[in-house]
């Protein structure tokens, strides 16, 4: 039998997992944690760099049209400007003056409570699966206390950035219950403000880069002109990004400090851009299953044509099934010349590209595939957490917890044990196997405690693999036993067919 805790408890228990066995740690802990920082510990920095090595090499290394950079944290200042986030990267907040608490105003939803054609009061919820039958649960009360009599309308949910100013004393706050004490929305910057050089005046001021795709813009004259690319080419970038999100939640999934996986692809601006951005879509989702995510939990967000952004063709948001609801895994959008056109305004410099094949310059567009490295963490996570049962060694069905990593990413690729320490031949021969593996992968060398034992330890991480060196071992063919971690199922296989199952299903 295998089981999902329920999504309430499913995120508690891989946040208590991940602290446990060593992948995340609340940043500063030992100073009470530092909210929306994360740092990743010996298991959690193995998965992360897996999964960068993983997106590098198949968006990079293994495609002739995409280039490799890494620019910058801190970059010239008018970089902000010229991409219009020092104006405009913003978002809705509201304060609750009682409690003191503030909220994003488009993740606070609220409603009136209409009875028999009346409102007779609001009520406000914030962003969460269960949002709609909370709310109503609270109309049904508001309305028995009133007593009063008639039909209850239904209840529509609006978020409150679209508020009318006569009703921001009406709204209850969601931290007291009680109307009269949440602001209107004010719009609160985003991006970490630092100062550069010894001035300590405003012309000092620098920013952490808030996305990765900036310094792809700042670089893309430099690429063209030293590279041999031709139209449509990508540019990739791996880095840190910054933004200081006025509710960072939900463990890794927002936080303040987070790494991004960001492509610029530029296309002809006559391209068959639709074409080209389901083409990117394809890419991302095979990606995605490629490192261990369930086909049927990926789903497209297409964004409707009036909400997109002025610049904005289209956009289409990758949606995982996380622990907490459906949400924002990856971005495909399409962002036209924008950010080209604004960065050759600003800095004076053309950002024209001539194209051998058409004999054309023109500036290119952008299809933009924009991934979280964090937030693909939490999906790899969330899919490969399972609680199931198996027997322990005296033949008890016990349950177990796993996670069911994808031996390409997963933190330790193979476990090596001997069955008894205090048999000197067969530790030997495990040492020698385990230093043999360790100059390709990450692997673990176990002597402690009872196979049974070291087999739930190593499936409590993730550990595709365990290898035991037994006396058929040593006695008589030099096989070892081959143990699968999801399956349990085990078979005795040759130093050489071991070694070839593990390139197949590490490096393949
Ligand atoms: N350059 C486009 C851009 O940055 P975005 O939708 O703001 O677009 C892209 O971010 C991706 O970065 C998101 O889909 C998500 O995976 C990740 N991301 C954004 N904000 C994040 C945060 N506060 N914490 C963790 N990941 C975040």
């Amino acid at each position: 039998m295998t089981a999902k805790a329920s999504s309430d408890g499913l995120m508690e228990e891989i946040v208590g997992l991940c602290k446990r066995r060593g992948f995340i740690f609340p940043s500063s802990e030992i100073y009470g944690g530092y909210n929306g920082f994360y740092d990743y510990g010996p298991l959690g920095v193995e998965l992360r760099n897996n999964i960068k090595q993983a997106w590098w090499r198949d968006m990079v290394q293994r495609r002739d049209d995409i280039e490799g950079l890494d620019s910058t944290i801190i970059m010239h200042p008018d970089i902000w400007k010229a991409s219009g986030h020092v104006d405009g990267f913003s978002d809705p907040m509201v304060d609750c003056r009682e409690s003191k608490l503030r909220y994003r105003a488009d993740q606070l939803f609220f409603a009136p409570v209409i009875v028999a054609g009346e409102t007779i009061g609001y009520v406000s919820v914030v962003e969460c699966p269960e949002q709609q039958e909370i709310a109503e649960k609270a109309a049904a009360d508001i309305k028995r206390k009133a007593a009063k009599q008639g039909t209850l309308e239904p209840i529509v949910l609006k978020d409150y950035t679209e508020s009318k100013p006569e009703e921001y004393d009406l709204v209850p706050s969601p931290a007291t219950g009680k109307p009269g004490s949440l602001t209107a929305p004010r719009e609160f910057k985003l991006m970490f403000e630092t100062k550069v050089g010894p001035l300590a005046d405003d012309s000092a001021v620098a920013y952490l880069r808030p996305e990765t795709a900036q310094g792809i813009f700042a670089n893309y004259k430099n690429i063209v002109d030293t590279g041999r690319v031709k139209i449509p080419f990508g540019i990739a970038q791996i880095g840190k990004a910054f933004r200081n999100e006025i509710t960072p939640r939900n463990f890794i999934f927002r936080s303040r400090e987070f790494e991004q996986m960001e492509i610029e692809y530029f296309i002809a601006p006559s391209a068959d851009w639709k074409a080209l951005h389901r083409e990117w879509i394809d890419t991302c989702i095979d990606w995605l299953v490629s490192i261990g995510l369930p086909r049927e939990d990926i789903s497209e967000d297409i964004h409707p044509e009036d909400k997109l952004a002025f610049y904005s063709r289209a956009t289409t948001d990758l949606m995982f099934q996380f622990p907490h609801g459906e949400q924002e895994l990856w971005g495909v959008a399409c962002r036209g010349d924008y950010d080209l056109m604004q960065h050759q305004e600003h800095s004076g410099k053309s950002m024209t590209i001539f194209d051998e094949a058409s004999k054309e310059k023109f500036v290119p567009h952008v299809i933009e595939p924009s991934l979280g490295v964090d937030r693909t963490l939490l999906a790899v996570l969330t899919a490969a957490y399972t609680i199931d049962e198996v027997p322990n060694d005296k033949g008890k069905v016990e349950q177990r917890t796993l996670l069911k990593f994808s031996p390409k990413i997963a933190p330790v690729k193979a476990a090596i044990f001997p069955l008894l320490k205090n048999k000197p031949e067969l530790v030997e021969r495990a040492q020698a196997l385990y230093k043999k593996l360790q100059r390709r992968w990450n692997v673990f060398y176990d002597a402690s405690g009872a196979i049974g034992r070291r087999y739930r330890r190593q499936d409590e991480i993730g550990t595709p693999f365990g290898i035991t060196i037994d006396f058929d071992t040593i006695e008589k063919d030099g096989t070892v036993t081959l143990r699968d971690r999801d399956t349990c199922e085990q078979r005795r296989v040759t130093e050489d067919e071991l070694i070839q199952f593990l390139e197949e299903q590490i490096d393949g």
